[in-house]
C-alpha cells in the first residue's frame, strides 16, 4: 500500500504536534502528581526525568525511525524486518496494550468532559459522589469513547492533526495561572518543598518501577503508539529534532501540573498520596476560591479532555492501524470494532471507585481496584517491558547500522558519534535497565538471592 491512501502528516509542524498530543495528556496533568504524590514528591520528580532521558528518548528514536521505515503498524513494522518467528507476538503485546490502556484511559477522560460542567455550573457534587454513580460514569465513558471515535474514523489528517494543532500550545498558559494562584495560598511553601527538595530514602525498586512505567506512559512508548506515528511521517523529517521537542514539552507540561497540585494539596492539608483522585479533588477546590475561577475551571477542564482526547486517539490508532494494514479491514469497521471491544473492557474499571464492591476492592489482589490493576499491568509493567523487547528488537535484530541509516534520512549528522551513542544505550543499557528494575520490582529478584543465599 504507498504511503498516500495510508495518509501522511501534512507538515512538520503538524507532526510535532500530532506526537505532542498523543504523549501529552491525562498521563502528565493527572497520572503524574499522582504519582509523584504517592511515591515522595522531588526524588520521584528526579528519577523520573532521568527515566526519560536515559531510557525514554533513545526507544522514542527507535520507535519513530522504525515506524518510518515500515510505513506500519506494530505488527507489520515488525513483520517487514523480520517476517517468520516470534518477533510479532511483540507487535501483538502492542496492540493489546493499547486497547487495555485505552479502556480505563477514557474513564478518566470521561470525568474530565464531566468536570467541565460541574465547573461551569457550579455544581457542588464531591468526588466520592461523582466516581460512585455509575449511570453518570458509563454516560461520560461513552461519550467521551465516541468523540474517539470519531476523531479517528476521520483519519490521519483531517481528525487527528487539525485537533492537536489548534489546541495544544494553550495548555501551559493556563497552568499557569494555577500555579500563581496556588502559590498565593498559606502553606503553599511545604507543597513546594515536597515537590522541589529531594528525600533518595524514599526511593525504592517499586518506585523505580513506577518511574519508568512513567515515563514510558507519559511519552507514549513501548507499545508502538510512535511506531504508527512514525509510518505517517515523510522521509525528510528529523527524527531527533522533533521527538526530543515533543519529550521537552512533555515534561514541561508535567512540571507545571505537579506545581500547580501540590503547594494547593498542602495549602489545603491534603494528602499527597490520595491517588488517582487527587487532581479532580484538588484542583476543582482551588477553581471555587481563585478569582476568575469559574473561567479558569472550565477552560481548564476543556483543554484537559481535549488532550486527553488526541491521546486517546493515539491509543486507538495502533489496533485500528493494526486491522487496516494486517487485515484488510476497512477504517470504519475497525474504528467501530475496536471500539466496541474497548467499551467492554472499560465496565469494570467504571465500577472501581466504589460502585462496585467486587471491583473496587478486588479480593485476590490486596484490596487494590480494578482500575488500579489494570494502571499497573499495563500502565507501569506491559510498557517498560514492551520498551525493552522493542530496544532489543531494533538494536539486534533490525541492526544499529539499519536503523541509524533511517534516521540519518532527515539528519546526516547523526552518522558517526550520535549514532554509535545512540546504538550502545538502545543494545545495552536500556534492555538491561528495565530487565533488573523489572526483576527487582516484582520481588522476583529477592527471591533467587534467597535461594543463592
Ligand atoms: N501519553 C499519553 C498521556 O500521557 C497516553 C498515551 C497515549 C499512551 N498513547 C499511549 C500511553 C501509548 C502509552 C502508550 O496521557
Amino acid at each position: 500500500m504507498s504511503t498516500d491512501s495510508r495518509g501522511s502528516w501534512g507538515s512538520r509542524f503538524g507532526f510535532v504536534l500530532a506526537a505532542a498530543g498523543s504523549a501529552v495528556g491525562l498521563g502528565h496533568i493527572w497520572r503524574f502528581p499522582y504519582v509523584t504524590g504517592e511515591h515522595g514528591g522531588a526524588a520521584f520528580v528526579l528519577l523520573y526525568i532521568l527515566c526519560v532521558f536515559l531510557i525514554g528518548v533513545p526507544i522514542l528514536f527507535a520507535e519513530l525511525a522504525l515506524g518510518r521505515h515500515s510505513h506500519k503498524n506494530p505488527v507489520g513494522a515488525i513483520k517487514a524486518i523480520a517476517p517468520v518467528g516470534t518477533w510479532k507476538y511483540l507487535g501483538y503485546l502492542g496492540v493489546a496494550t493499547g486497547l487495555c490502556i485505552l479502556s480505563y484511559y477514557t474513564l478518566i477522560a470521561g470525568w474530565t468532559f464531566g468536570y467541565i460542567f460541574k465547573t461551569l455550573m457550579q455544581n457542588p457534587i464531591t468526588f466520592q459522589e461523582f466516581s460512585t454513580n455509575s449511570l453518570l460514569n458509563s454516560t461520560l465513558y461513552v461519550i467521551f469513547l465516541l468523540m474517539t471515535i470519531g476523531v479517528v474514523y476521520g483519519g490521519v489528517q483531517g481528525g487527528i492533526e487539525r485537533w492537536s494543532k489548534i489546541l495544544m500550545p494553550v495548555l501551559p498558559l493556563i497552568l499557569i495561572f494555577i500555579i500563581v494562584y496556588s502559590l498565593t495560598l498559606e502553606g503553599a511553601i511545604e507543597g513546594v518543598r515536597f515537590y522541589l527538595r529531594p528525600d533518595f530514602s524514599l526511593i525504592t525498586g517499586e518506585t523505580v518501577m513506577i518511574a519508568l512505567g512513567q515515563a514510558f506512559f507519559a511519552n507514549s512508548l513501548g507499545m508502538g503508539a510512535m511506531i504508527t506515528y512514525g509510518s505517517y511521517l515523510k522521509k525528510q523529517e528529523n527524527i531527533i529534532v522533533s521527538g526530543v521537542t515533543v519529550v521537552v514539552f512533555g515534561i514541561l507540561i508535567s512540571f507545571l501540573a505537579g506545581f500547580a497540585v501540590f503547594p494547593a494539596v498542602f495549602a489545603m492539608g491534603q494528602s499527597p498520596a490520595a491517588g488517582p483522585e487527587l487532581v479532580f479533588v484538588i484542583l476543582p477546590t482551588i477553581f471555587e476560591m481563585m478569582p476568575g475561577g469559574l473561567l479558569i475551571g472550565t477552560l481548564f477542564f476543556i483543554l484537559l479532555a481535549i488532550a486527553a482526547l488526541t491521546s486517546a486517539i493515539s491509543l486507538l490508532e495502533v489496533p485500528v492501524a493494526f486491522l487496516i494494514d494486517e487485515k484488510k479491514v476497512s477504517r470504519r469497521i475497525a474504528t467501530w470494532l475496536v471500539g466496541g471491544v474497548t467499551l467492554l473492557f472499560g465496565i469494570p474499571s467504571a465500577l472501581s471507585f466504589g460502585a462496585s464492591e467486587f471491583f473496587s476492592n478486588l479480593p485476590f489482589w490486596e484490596g487494590q481496584s480494578f482500575f488500579g490493576m489494570m494502571d499497573y499491568i499495563f500502565g507501569s509493567v506491559a510498557l517498560p517491558l514492551g520498551g525493552m523487547m522493542f530496544s532489543i528488537f531494533v538494536a539486534w535484530r533490525w541492526k544499529v547500522a539499519n536503523a541509524s541509516q533511517e534516521i540519518a534520512l532527515g539528519n546526516e549528522k547523526f552518522m558517526g558519534f550520535q549514532s554509535k551513542l545512540w546504538g550502545a544505550i538502545l543494545s545495552y543499557l536500556c534492555p538491561l535497565v528495565i530487565f533488573v528494575v523489572f526483576l527487582y520490582s516484582t520481588g522476583i529478584l529477592n527471591w533467587v538471592s534467597g535461594i543463592v543465599r
